[in-house]
């Protein structure tokens, strides 16, 4: 079967070809998947995506500081809401798709999308995600991190460090002029090398003038190229590893909370990224 070539790269008529054109119109002519020229950010939109960055790694400093055993997820929610308005920002789940917090708090076989809930409490030894989306000045980040309550066990420690190495290593492979696929590939090897499984049902995502645009970026081994990668695009890595099968669930009583089929625990670390002409710059440090 002949595949039609999506041609989301336009010139417009009468206007001249610059270097960048040409060399994507080389690659979309080859029958590459070519971004559309709107998921180039400005410089000035990069720089409103930073300042965004900014507040959120600020929020989830506040997190690292006062997250403990005995404290329940509502408060974290209530911290990261306080933090983000005193900022003169907005938390960008709250109402989402009908998302009721300001933040995901996602608890051991949670794998994301947890509701931050008065009757979670953290208990020593639970390993807790918490991913944190900033709206500042219409420019969204979006970042989160895994907090080990008190002391855990081995085998949690061992999925915890080995899932932020999996977005370190799928950073690390995202070129430009490269291919998304490069990056479940390389996350997909590091994860199955140590026994774990990778989440499919849930992806990376473009971001910065919306909470999600194109590419999609799958952090498993699709084997394929996926979209091309060009300077000046700004996307999420946010790999979710799970101890045993990369099957989940949705809760179906709140219609958020992905949960691992096997019950076993699941970690996730992710970044907002700009690709530049020397590869990932972290936009949420
Ligand atoms: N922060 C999630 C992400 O990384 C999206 C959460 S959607 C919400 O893409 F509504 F649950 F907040
Ligand atoms: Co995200």
């Amino acid at each position: 079967m002949a595949h039609k070539i999506i041609r989301n790269w336009h010139v417009a008529p009468g206007s001249a070809l610059t270097d960048f054109d040409k060399r994507v119109l080389g690659f979309q002519n080859r029958g590459e998947l070519v971004p559309k020229r709107e998921l180039i950010k400005t410089p000035e939109q990069i720089e409103g995506i930073r300042r965004s960055g900014v507040v959120n790694t600020g929020v989830l400093d506040l997190i690292e500081k006062e997250i403990h055993a005995g404290m329940s997820t509502a408060e974290i929610d209530r911290l990261v809401y306080d933090y983000t308005t005193a900022h003169g920002a907005i938390p960008a789940p709250l109402n989402y798709e009908g998302f009721p917090k300001s933040v995901c708090t996602s608890i051991n076989e949670v794998v994301c999308h947890g509701i931050p809930s008065e009757d979670d409490i953290l208990e020593e030894g639970d390993i807790i995600n918490v991913d944190v989306s900033t709206i500042l000045d219409g420019y969204y980040s979006d970042a989160s991190r895994m907090f080990v309550i008190g002391q855990t066990t081995p085998e949690k420690e061992k999925l915890v460090r080995v899932a932020k190495e999996c977005l370190e290593i799928g950073a690390e492979a995202a070129k430009p002029w490269g291919f998304v696929g490069d990056i479940g590939k390389a996350i997909s090897r590091h994860a199955h090398k140590n026994g774990f499984g990778v989440v499919r049902a849930l992806c990376g995502h473009g971001v910065g003038l919306e909470f999600h645009e194109e590419p999609e970026v799958d952090h498993y081994n699709t084997h394929r190229k996926g979209m091309l990668l060009v300077p000046g695009m700004v996307f999420t890595i946010e790999p979710m590893i799970n101890m045993g099968t990369w099957e989940v669930f949705i809760d179906e009583e709140d219609g958020w909370t992905v949960v691992t089929e096997d019950e076993l625990p699941s970690a996730q670390w992710e970044h907002t990224f700009l690709m530049t002409e020397h590869g990932l710059e972290i936009l949420t440090h």
